[in-house]
Parts: structure tokens; sequence; C-alpha cells
């Protein structure tokens, strides 16, 4: 039989892991909402690579758009409290959030509702906090800002396999990571450690995204600058799923460093058709998932 958790109830209840019943399994408590400030958000993606400048930010805010365009609400934040580009990427660099008694309200844009370290310290601004303050400000972006329901909320991780990746891995409840790579070997080297890291702490992962696959030449012909199917040859050799081949485009650039999503101002590219299918793919493998668990647990 089960019960209703309430506060008095051991800690061997794992619900601040998971915010469905899965996260009861061990516990045998029914559904409960309180000790998780993200009981209103559906799925939680982060997007990943050990590897920096290969595209994660531009792939995170492209995914949020793509999934914002099919209806579903959701919000993005900003994880690289280092080196955030959500502000500049949403063109947002003087926005700063309102506050609603002790929460911060995220700011919106495009259909996405957005949180930065940006938004809160001038973007010129040096964080050189340690560890364990970065951790404690990224709990906060959950803890503290009214995200209200959400269908996805995704994560932009900074780079590397570091304390704040590790932080996210093992503290949110995860619905799942989407890895980010160029073909290159040496960028491959660096993400097998972010795919390791994810298998540690038991976050499925979604699939494997190449960006800057090629350079299409005037002529038509492609230019596999940085290697050619090498992110597609690491996600099978990793037995994971590949999403697909995003290629070097200026204007994808060119939208990320003008706060205009690559997504809004050239929708029906085929670099925008390569990015809504990985994000398509992304949504049905989450829905998958969601059936699979809701029929173990009936
Ligand atoms: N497909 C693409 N075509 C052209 N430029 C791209 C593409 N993908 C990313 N870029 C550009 O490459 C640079 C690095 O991209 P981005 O900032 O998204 O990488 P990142 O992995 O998030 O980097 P970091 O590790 O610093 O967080 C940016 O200037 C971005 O505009
Ligand atoms: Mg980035």
């Amino acid at each position: 039989m089960t019960t209703i958790h309430d506060e008095s109830t051991p800690s061997s209840c794992n619900h601040h892991q998971g915010n469905d019943k899965s996260a009861h399994a061990s516990c045998g408590h029914e559904h409960c909402n309180h000790g998780n400030p993200l009981h209103q958000v559906k799925n939680i993606i982060a997007v990943a690579s050990g590897k920096g400048g290969v595209g994660k930010s531009t792939f995170a805010v492209n995914l949020a758009i793509a999934l914002a365009q099919t209806g579903s609400k959701v919000g993005l934040i900003d994880a690289d409290l280092y080196g955030p580009s959500i502000p500049t990427m949403f063109g947002l660099l003087d926005a700063k959030p309102e506050v609603a008694g002790k929460n911060l309200v995220p700011l919106e844009k495009y259909g996405v509702k957005l949180m930065s370290i940006g938004f809160l310290i001038e973007m010129d601004t040096a964080v050189i906090w340690r560890g364990p303050m970065a951790s404690n400000a990224i709990k906060q972006f959950i803890s503290e800002v009214d995200w209200q329901e959400l269908d996805y909320l995704i994560f932009d991780l900074p780079p590397g396999t570091g304390d704040i990746q590790i932080t996210i891995a093992q503290t949110i409840p995860l619905t799942g990571a989407i890895i980010v790579t160029t073909p290159q070997d040496v960028a491959i080297a660096d993400v097998s450690k972010a795919v390791s890291m994810f298998r540690k702490v038991k976050v499925p992962i979604l699939g494997v995204v190449e960006n800057m696959s090629y350079y299409e030449l005037p002529d038509g012909t492609k230019d596999y600058i940085f290697g050619h199917h090498g992110g597609e040859i690491f996600a099978k050799t990793q037995g994971l799923a590949f999403l697909g081949s995003v290629p070097i485009d200026r204007a994808v650039r060119e939208g990320g460093d003008n706060g205009t999503p690559y997504m809004l101002s050239h929708p029906d590219s085929a670099t925008s058709k390569a990015i809504n299918q990985a994000a398509m793919e992304v949504a049905r493998r989450i829905s998958i998932t969601e059936a699979e668990n809701a029929v173990k647990q009936s």
C-alpha cells in the first residue's frame, strides 16, 4: 500500500530527486511535490559536451526555439556562469529579471523563459566563484526562479566535466542529456568524458548532435573542415542515438551574435530543418521514455 509522503517521513524517500512516480519506487510513497522546486516542470534536458566551443549554446538556443514553436512551454537556463552566452544570443544584454516575493521572474523572449548569470551581473564582470559557490548559484536558478509550468527546461552547460556539470547531473532530476560535438578527434576525446560522467550518475543520454559538420561551397560541394562523420561514428560506437548533423553556416553564427536565433531568421533553410529534426527526435525519445515509465508504474 502506498502512503502519502509528508515532511516527517524518513530521508530514505528520494523525492528530491525526481518529479514523477519513479522517484518513489523504493519508498512506496505516492507522487508528491513538496521539496521539489521543479515539480511544475515536465522534462529537464541538459545540453552538454566535454569540449568548449562546439556549439552547445547555439544548439540549446535553437532547440528551445524549435520546441517552443510546437506550442510547448520552454525554459532555458544558462549554466555557464563563467562565460554566459544566452543574454547575447537572445539580444537581452541589458535586461534584468524582476523580483516577485522571494523569487526571480525569468525573462521571456521568442516564447522561451530565460535565466542567466548575465542578467544578474554586468556581462563584462568576471565571476570568480570557486566550485561550491558556483554550484549554489545553479541551485538558486532552480529553487529561486519562478519557472511555473514548463514542458521542457533546458540547461545550457559550460564546457568540461567540472563542479557545475557534476552538480547538475547529480542533483537535478534530468530527463536526459544531449551531447554536442564537432566531428574532429580532439573534440570526440573530450566528449567521451561527458558521456561517461552522465552514465556514472545514470542520466539517460538522449543522443548526439554533430555540429559544424561541413561547409557547403558555392558550387554545392561539401568541405568537411573538421573531419567526416566523426560525431555519427562516435554515437554508433557508444551505442547512442545520432540526432543529426548541423553544417557550418555563417548565418548561424550571425544569429548568435545579433540576438535573433537562426531558427527564427531562417526557418526554411536546410540547416533549420536539420536542427528541427534533431529537436523533434529529442521530443519523441522523451515521450517514449515517459510512456515506458508510466507502464512500469502502472
Ligand atoms: N553550425 C554553426 N555554424 C556557424 N557558426 C556556429 C555554428 N555553431 C556554432 N557556431 C558559432 O561557434 C561559436 C561557438 O558556439 P557556441 O558558443 O554555441 O559553443 P559552446 O559549445 O556553447 O561554447 P562554450 O564551450 O564556450 O560554451 C559561436 O560563435 C557560434 O556562433
Ligand atoms: Mg556555451
